[in-house]
């Protein structure tokens, strides 16, 4: 399927231009992104306090809270960078919220100040699924979430 994430990107810009909720706009980003790729598993994880606790997302089920750390997300969350996963099952301590996973990337986004905030984090059935256009193209949507967040 094609990447076209500069698409996605615009589709993105338009339904959060007028919108001034964060959840409402991650809500929508997610479904944006689900439908975009039809994507295993789509949302964000915030950080609330010392950990990172579910937001909206377009899937299955999930874990609700994850230590900073802990898994793919909790690991970009501390090192505040994006991470690929080529196999899940190559990756210590991944948290495995379920057996469809195959591959997956997270990318974190931040706030005005520069610190993580949340992260995106994107699932795939497939392994390998997510190659460097995915992890540019992510990225750009999520700067464009800190320029949300800065704006509202
Ligand atoms: N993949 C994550 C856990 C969250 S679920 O995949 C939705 C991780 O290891 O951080």
């Amino acid at each position: 399927m094609k990447r076209d994430y500069e698409n996605a990107l615009k589709q993105i810009i338009g339904v959060t231009q007028d919108e001034t909720d964060l959840i409402a706009n991650l809500s929508n980003i997610s479904a944006i992104l689900k439908e975009f790729r039809g994507y295993f598993w789509v949302g964000f994880y915030l950080v609330k306090n010392d950990e990172l606790v579910i937001g909206p997302f377009q899937g299955s089920v999930a874990c609700s809270r994850i230590a900073k750390g802990k898994g793919v997300c909790g690991t970009a969350w501390a090192e505040a960078r994006t991470i690929r996963v080529e196999n899940v099952h190559d990756f210590p301590g991944h948290i495995a919220c379920s057996p469809f996973s195959k591959s997956e990337i997270v990318v974190p986004v931040l706030n005005e100040k520069g610190e993580v905030c949340m992260v995106l984090d994107v699932d795939s059935k497939e392994v390998a699924d997510f190659d460097r256009t995915d992890e540019i193209g992510l990225e750009k949507i999520a700067a464009q979430i800190t320029k949300l967040i800065t704006e509202n």
